[in-house]
Formats: structure tokens, sequence, C-alpha cells
């Protein structure tokens, strides 16, 4: 039998390693005949980490465990499945799990990560084999037909993006992979990398035959320990199994994929920033246009996609666009995978079709606060994000429900914050955000996020605060017209919303909660 223990960041920071080292020392003090599967995760980040025990009844969950319990649970008879104060059951009857839709996650945490033969039994390349069979035309079609927009944030129509290089004229062409996911709150592109990394290789790979790249890069932040050496390790393992290299699965196809390892900079998963960090420049946005499309990667037509859009592709192509297409709401189609966090109680991957409200994903999925204090707001899409008051909670998850109500849904991380937040340091935090992370090439990012925060800081010491506010709100005006990308120009967005949906924080005095 298996005993499933994760090797995801969420399960190593609170001591999977340890856990696994002292299950495999009972296995061999005491002869036990089990194997050890280091499996990504299920997303319940609250339960990490959660183990399973593979028994004749299927996959039993426990969590979360600590390091120093291994013995204790051995004896309790986990291995078979016994009951146990940590015992969870079965995961897909979870309520947290058995309200998702996993279409891209639906491999994550159960295969072992680095198995191709796992990833192959589980549906694994059935994607690329056919876009192999189809051909570039029509692979593009189907992304296209299928709805998905770049998850990434941005939402532009995939499909589009594809057929814009395949029709570009270069040498060469690229496919990167923007793993660059600094937004605070967001960890779906961490959790598919260590998780089920193939995803991404076939993702890629199916780019690459669409569009003719023949070379992909995965620009992935050096946070990212885990995910780094279990790329690394999938990609070799691609090329030893003939997915990667100068015959994509048998074919005339070439492709082939290279980790890169950013150096902290958030604006480095700015496109064109991690394009010119790639070609071992200092990362600074470029001028739009070009398109990256057009010139990107050392001047060369490129496809430049979040993990997520480019995970999510094999089982498009899998399966045909029709299932993809049916899910969602609008122009927001298919499923998102939702990231939970803060002050929420519990936390994780939510896996959904687009549609939900805001409210469902907080209150229902998220159970509210982790401090059991009210829920005051939702910072949602990162800290470029607005901030939404519990009056908006009814707004869906979906590209231009959001937008309509100033906010935007970005790479879909929700960060939840209770009635002690104060809001006015939230606004300030925005400004420092930006001007810590600003390349600095253009000025009304550069020098707009100083300003903004002096000014902020000045309504916070009571200084002019109905002048100030105004300045501020002049200046945010400045910088989401004038900014040459999304930092500068989406900082307006936290700071805007808070000023607008909790004006009682802007008055001078710091909200004092007893
Ligand atoms: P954008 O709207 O300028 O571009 C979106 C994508 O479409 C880009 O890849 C662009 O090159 C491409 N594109 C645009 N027109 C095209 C055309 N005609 N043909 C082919 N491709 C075309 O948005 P941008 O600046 O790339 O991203 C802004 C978004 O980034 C924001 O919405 C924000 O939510 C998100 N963001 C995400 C973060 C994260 O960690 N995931 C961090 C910060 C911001």
């Amino acid at each position: 039998s298996k005993l499933f223990i994760p090797l995801d960041s969420f399960a190593v920071a609170c001591g999977a390693d340890t856990i696994a080292e002292e299950f495999q020392q009972l296995k061999t003090n005491r002869g036990l005949s089990f194997d050890i599967v280091r499996n990504g995760s299920r997303g319940m980040a609250w339960l990490e980490p959660m183990i399973e025990v593979e028994t004749p009844n299927g996959r039993i969950a426990y969590g979360p465990i600590e390091p120093g319990e291994a013995e204790a649970l051995v004896d309790a008879g986990i291995l078979s499945g016994a009951g146990h104060p940590k015992h969870i059951g079965k995961v897909e009857e979870h309520p947290f799990f058995r309200a998702q839709t996993r279409h891209t996650f639906k491999r994550c945490g159960i295969t072992d990560p680095l198995s191709l033969e796992d990833y192959k039994a589980h549906g694994g390349l059935k994607g690329l084999e056919r876009a192999i069979g189809i051909g570039a035309a029509a692979i593009v079609g189907e992304v296209t037909e299928s709805g998905l927009r770049g998850r990434g944030g941005a939402g532009f129509p995939t499909g589009i993006k594809w057929k814009t290089v395949a029709e570009a004229t270069g040498a060469r062409k690229y496919i990167v992979a923007n793993a660059d996911e600094g937004d605070s709150g967001t960890f779906a592109d961490r959790m598919i990398m260590e998780g089920d990394p193939y995803c991404l290789i076939e993702g890629m790979a199916i780019a690459g035959v669409a569009t003719g790249a023949t070379k992909g890069y995965i620009y992935l932040r050096s946070e990212y320990p885990v995910a780094i050496d279990v790329m690394r390790e999938a990609i070799r393992r691609a090329q030893e199994g003939g997915v990667l290299g100068a015959s994509v699965l048998g074919s005339s196809h070439v492709f082939d994929i290279e980790v890169r390892v950013g150096a902290g900079a958030y604006v480095c998963g700015e496109e064109t920033s991690l394009l010119d960090s790639l070609e071992g420049k200092r990362g600074q946005v470029r001028f739009k246009p070009p398109l990256p499309a057009i010139q990107g990667l050392f001047g060369m037509p490129t496809v430049i996609n979040n993990v997520i859009t480019l995970a999510s592709t094999p089982e498009i192509l899998a399966a045909g666009a029709d299932g993809y297409k049916e899910m969602g709401m609008g122009r927001s189609r298919g499923t998102i995978p939702i990231q939970l966090g803060g002050n929420v109680k519990h936390g994780g991957l939510f896996e959904a079709p687009f549609g939900m409200t805001l409210g469902e994903i907080v209150n229902e999925i998220g159970g509210g606060t982790a401090s059991g204090r009210p829920v005051r707001a939702a910072q949602v899409g990162g800290p470029l994000g607005a901030y939404f008051p519990v009056s908006l909670f009814d707004t869906p998850f979906d590209y231009e429900a959001f937008a309509a109500k100033d906010g935007l849904i970005g790479h879909a991380g929700i960060v939840v914050f209770d009635d002690t937040v104060d809001m006015m340091a939230q606004a300030r935090f925005a400004f420092e955000f930006c001007a810590i992370e600003s390349c600095g090439k253009c000025t009304p990012c550069r020098v707009g996020a100083v300003r903004g925060y002096e000014t902020v800081k000045k309504i916070i010491d009571g200084e002019r605060p109905a002048e100030n506010l105004a300045l501020v709100e002049d200046l945010c005006n400045t910088m989401k017209f004038g900014s040459l990308c999304a930092l500068g120009g989406f900082t307006p967005y936290p700071v805007m919303s808070a000023i607008r949906h909790f004006p009682e924080d802007f008055h001078g005095e710091p909200m004092r909660v007893a």
C-alpha cells in the first residue's frame, strides 16, 4: 500500500519532510510494507501536512500532522485507515473538495508528481498526442473555441495570442511560462509546478506545436525552491521519456524546455520585464508595441503565458473545447483556480467554474475569518487589486463583473481581512509596495508611488486630511493613465477602493477596534 506525504511547500513549511523521514524510519525499524509517495497538495492548506493512506476502501486522509506524531499514528492503526482524532476521511467527500470542479488541478495531489507513468495513467499526454494529430491551425482553433483567457490576470484570449505568434515570422519562436507568481496570496502556479509538473510541460509543448516554437523557458521565482527542483527533474525525465527533445512523442516536432530562476523583483512578473530579465538584462518594462507575440524574447515571436493558462490547455485539447466552454459565465469561460488566504478559516486552492459570488467564496467556502471576527474586506487580485467591502460581496467571480465595480480578479488570489484592519494603512502600504518594486523606468510609477506614500502618511498624521486626500486621488489618476505597466497603473486600485469603500478610516485617526 501507499502512504502519501505532500512535498508541496504548504506541507513542507509545516514539517512534511521531517514527517516523511519519521515514517521512513518506522518502516525500516518495524519492517512495515508501504511505499511513501511525496505527492502534491490537495489544496486544503489548513489541513497540511495532510497525509493519505491507500486502503481497500480508498484513500483516507489525516491531518494536520505534526512532526513527532508518526509512531503514535501507526500504533493507532492509521495505515489501515482506522479512526483517529486527525481522521479526515476521503478527500473527495470533504465539503471543500466536493464543491470544486477540478479541471486544471485534476491530478494535483493524486499522482506522484515526478512519475511520468503515473501522469499517463491519469490521462496525461492525451492532449499533446491529439494536438500533434490535428496540427497547428486546429489547435489554435480549439483553444480559441474553448474561450480560455490569460490566467495571469489580464484575461486576454489565449487563442488570439497563439494565433498571432503562429502567423508571425521569425528565425525562432519561443514559449515562455510566466512562473514569477509575485502576487501576495497567490500560489496556484506553485501548486501545479510542485504537484503536477508534467501538466505545464505538456501545455508548453502544445503551445510549441501550435505556433512553431521550438524552445520554452519557465521563468520561475527564486522564492519557490521546491518548484524549481520538481520542474527541473520533471523536464529531465520528460526529455528521457521522449516527451521533449528532437522528436516530441515520436513526431517531427522539436521542443525543449529550460528553467530560469528569477531574482526576486515583483516587476519581473510583468511580461516585458520578464523577457529582459531572461535575456540577462536588468528587468525593466519595455514599451508596447511591439507586442511580445511579434517581437518578444531575443526579438523573436514569443508566446508568454501564465503557468495556469498553459497548464489548462492539455485537458482542453484532450477533452475538446466544448466541455470547457460550457462552464463559467459571460465571457469568462471554464474554471478558475481561486486562492483563498489571509484571515480566513479555510484557506487553500479552490477550483470552480467562473460565476460564484465573492461572498460565497469567502463565507461559505472559506468559512469566514480565522480570527472569528466579522469579515470587513477582501482584496482580490493581488497587491494591485481592489479592496471589496462586504456590500460588494454579491459580485460574481467574472472578469467583466469585477471590472464593472472597479476591481479585478487578476490571478484569482483573495486575501481576507477582519474588522481590525486599518484601511488607511493598507492604502499607504499599496504605495509603499509600488515604491519598493517600481522598475523606475516611467515617472508616474517611480515618483508617484513615493509621493503617494508620503501624502497618505500626512493624512494618517492628521495633516490637512481633506486637501491631501484630494491630492491622492489626483495622483492616482495620473498613475492609472500615465504608467508604462500595470504596477504603477494598478496601484490606484487598492488605494482608491480603500478610500471609496472605507471613508470612515480616512479622517486622520487610524480606526481602532475595541
Ligand atoms: P495587457 O492587457 O497589456 O496584456 C495582456 C496580454 O495580452 C499580454 O501578454 C499582451 O502581450 C497580450 N496582447 C495584447 N494584445 C494582443 C494582441 N493584439 N495580440 C496578441 N497578444 C496581445 O496586460 P498586462 O500588462 O500583460 O497584465 C496586466 C495584468 O497583470 C493585470 O490585469 C493584473 O491582474 C495582472 N497582474 C498579475 C500578477 C501576477 O502575479 N500574476 C501581478 C501583477 C499584475
